[in-house]
Order: C-alpha cells, then structure tokens, then sequence
C-alpha cells in the first residue's frame, strides 16, 4: 500500500492535495489514513471534518504520552521507552469522515534538547509505524521541512510529492526539501504544480526544476479561494482542481505499476 509524503513551501497547497488525494484514493477503494504532521495543520478542516477544531493532535495527550513512555511530556533527561507500543493507536486516536481516516500529530519539538523527549518519541514511533506496518494508503501532510521523517521511516515512503507554485521562493524552497530528503536516504521525490494560471507558469516550473518528475499540474481556482473565505469544506469546491488531482493519482499508479513504489516492504 502506498506510503505518500506532501512537502513544500508553506502555502503552497500541501493540505488542499493531501485531502484531495485522500479522497481519490477512496473512492478508488482503498482504504486510506490521513496524517496531519503539520504542527499549525487544518488538515481536518479541509477534509471537511465537523468540529475539526477540537481534536486534539496526539502530542498534548499527556497521560497517553506518559502510558506509553513511562515519562511525562516536557520532562528530558529522562528514562522513557524509545520504542513505545503505538499499534493500536491509529484505531484507537483517528477519526473518519466521509470515509477518510484522518489523524492529528502536532507539534514536535525541536532544538536542543527538547529533541530527546517522550513525546518525540511517541510521535516518531507512531509516524514509523504508520509507514512501515500499515496495511493501508498513509498520506502526510508535512510542515515545510520535513521533520517527521528519518532515516528509518523515509525508506518506507513511497512517493515524497514536493508541491510547487509558480515563484522563486517554492521553487528554491523544493530544491531545499529534495536535499533534506536526500540526506536521510528519499530518493523517490517528485513535484507537483500548483495554482497554475497559465502555460507560462507551467513553462516557470519546469525550467526552474529541471531534473524533477513532474506528476501533474493543478490549476489556480478562484472558487477554492471564495469556498475557503466561506468556510465552507474545500473537497468539492472545484471540479478541475479535483480532475487534476485524479491525474495525479493515475500518474503515481503508473509509477507504481512499473513496480518502482515497493509496496510489498509493508511486511518486510
Ligand atoms: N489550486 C488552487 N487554486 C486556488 N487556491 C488554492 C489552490 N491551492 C491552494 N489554494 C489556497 O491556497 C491556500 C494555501 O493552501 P493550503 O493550505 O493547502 O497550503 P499548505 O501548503 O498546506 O499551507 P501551510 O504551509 O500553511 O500548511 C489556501 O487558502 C488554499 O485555499
Ligand atoms: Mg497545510
């Protein structure tokens, strides 16, 4: 089952692809988990969740984070269990809508020691195990950078999409995400172009990114923007932008077909 990591710059429309993905992936049949890794996520909100606002994203459930470490979040220096049991998590903490499993992460924390502490760990051993156990499509829907993912996890991805828009700044931003990847062994990278208006911001993003594999180009929809201003769920809001993203869908199946994604490592 394919493993999908969203990148890029932020604004970009890492959300608005995770969530319209996740639903072509469904009603394609399969069965697919959400993750959004994103610490300022509104990944619920665009998938339509209803009260999106009260999920709690498993980082701030401290007595589940102290049941499964054995320390209590904030505390480092501490002991606590670097491979803590998390299985039955994604049953137990997720929500479904409209067919779409979705959960929520948080914030992980970073720099100095903050890095070595309990709810890190459980983060890290729930994100590994989602990409490496699950029998399931997983899409996650990261921050800029991409913290969640080491060496571990990032050879269970599948298909890190690094989502451009026409300008410098996505573009020099997809050359610094590719790199990061890179670094901790993710070779399988490849872009998508979005809020294209034109076959000259078409044109942008390809010179620009020369040596990417481009799986598609959505384009700019005033009615994702007006549907967003309305609060209203954007997983229908606009019926080329859900074509485009279809596309995208049939290209990471024909990559997948020539048997390049490896999903059998799912019981390796
Ligand atoms: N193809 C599009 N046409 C028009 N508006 C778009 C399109 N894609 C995304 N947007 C709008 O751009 C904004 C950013 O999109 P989105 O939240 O998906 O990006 P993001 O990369 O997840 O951002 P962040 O880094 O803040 O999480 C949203 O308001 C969204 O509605
Ligand atoms: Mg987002």
């Amino acid at each position: 089952m394919m493993k999908i990591a969203i990148g890029g710059k932020g604004g970009v429309g890492k959300t608005l692809l995770t969530a319209l993905l996740s639903k072509v992936f469904t009603e394609s049949g399969y069965s697919v988990i959400a993750i959004d890794a994103d610490p300022d996520g509104n990944l619920a909100a665009t998938l339509g969740f209803p009260h999106s606002e009260q999920i709690v994203p498993i980082s701030e459930m401290s007595s589940l984070i102290e049941e499964r470490t054995g320390a209590k979040p904030g505390e480092s220096g501490g002991f606590f269990k670097l491979n803590p049991k998390v299985d039955d998590l994604p049953e137990e903490y997720s929500q479904q809508h409209r067919g779409i499993k979705l959960m929520v992460m948080g914030r992980l924390k970073t720099g100095g020691s903050g890095c070595y502490c309990p709810e890190n760990a459980l983060l890290r051993a729930l994100v590994s195990h989602l990409l490496l156990a699950r029998d399931e499509v997983v899409i996650l829907d990261m921050e800029a950078g991409i913290e969640h993912l080491g060496r571990a996890t990032a050879r269970a991805v599948d298909k890190l999409i690094i989502v451009v828009e026409p300008g410098r700044r996505s573009v020099d931003s997809a050359y610094r995400v590719s790199k990061l990847a890179k670094d901790i062994g993710l070779e399988n990278i490849a872009a998508v172009g979005n809020k294209v208006r034109s076959p000259e911001d078409k044109e942008f993003l390809i010179s620009s990114l020369a040596g990417f594999e481009f799986l598609g180009f959505v384009p700019y929809d005033q009615a994702i923007v007006d549907t967003d201003m309305a609060g209203r769920p954007l997983l229908d809001a606009s019926p080329k932008v859900s074509e485009a993203v279809r596309d995208i869908y049939q290209a990471l199946m024909a990559t997948d077909a020539k048997g390049t994604l490896g999903h059998d490592k799912v019981k390796s």
